[in-house]
């Protein structure tokens, strides 16, 4: 797919292009950013929740957007980008559309992949976990705080499925805001996921493409902790 795509563009841009791989490739980062065992403990998520606030602290953009890879019934896995709304000590909190894709293919088959990538630290964390919705106090808690727009746009969007037209989008927002005029409660098929990890990865960039990668396993309710290669 990609060569054919290299091939049909006009040679003069194919060599912009080649130009551009090549520098990107000659880019190298210096990966300085400390050594993983700088901020090892024992402890998986707390080291998560102190990368987060490095992240957040740093500053980089959209610190808390997460790759969230699940597998659809067609068998492909299908990622997209959703925001961590909660680190809690068991896991990772989302919120979405229960009917949408990835609500589908959670509710199907309950496991999912989150990954972070904070280029500017030079840091990745990849979450392999088990998945549950919330409780569903903890998603009205959740839906309350949001804005109006973004509580009338949870009812108005049937998450994932076609739709024919943007008009039909604003039409049925315009009968929303009539139908709640103050208070709008929160959409029955809209609530938050909880990934429960149950192995995670912190990878810290090194000098000479020697990285950090530091894997925590949990087996009985206890982490183990090992080294991968890079
Ligand atoms: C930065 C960013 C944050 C997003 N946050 C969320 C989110 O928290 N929840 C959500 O349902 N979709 C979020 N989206 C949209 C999703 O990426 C996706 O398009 C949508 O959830 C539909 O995915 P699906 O069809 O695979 O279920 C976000 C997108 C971006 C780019």
């Amino acid at each position: 797919m990609m060569k054919t795509v290299l091939l049909t563009i006009a040679s003069e841009k194919k060599n912009k292009m080649d130009e551009f791989l090549r520098q990107l490739r000659n880019d190298h980062r210096q990966f300085d950013q400390g050594k993983l065992e700088d901020h090892l403990g024992r402890e998986p998520m707390k080291l998560f929740s102190q990368w987060l606030q490095d992240a957040v602290e740093k500053p980089v953009s959209e610190p808390n957007a997460m790759s969230i890879s699940t597998l659809g019934a067609d068998d492909f896995p299908q990622s997209r980008v959703v925001y961590l709304k909660e680190l809690l000590e068991e896991g990772l909190v989302f919120y979405t559309n229960y009917n949408s894709d990835k609500g589908k293919a959670l509710i199907a088959h309950p496991k999912a992949h989150a990954l972070f990538f904070w280029p500017d630290l030079e840091r990745q964390i990849s979450v392999f976990g088990v998945v549950e919705k919330v409780p569903e106090q903890m998603s009205d808690d959740y839906f309350a705080s949001r804005p109006r727009g973004s509580q009338l746009g949870a009812w108005a969007s049937h998450q994932s499925d076609r739709l024919e037209s943007r008009d039909e989008l604003e039409e049925r927002i315009e009968e929303l805001i009539e139908r709640f005029p103050e208070k709008v409660p929160r959409p029955p098929h809209w609530g938050g996921f909880l990934l429960r990890p149950v192995k995670i990865e912190f990878w810290q960039g090194r000098p000479s493409r020697l990285h950090d990668r530091i894997v925590f396993e949990k087996t009985n309710d206890s982490w183990t902790l090992y080294r991968k290669n890079p």
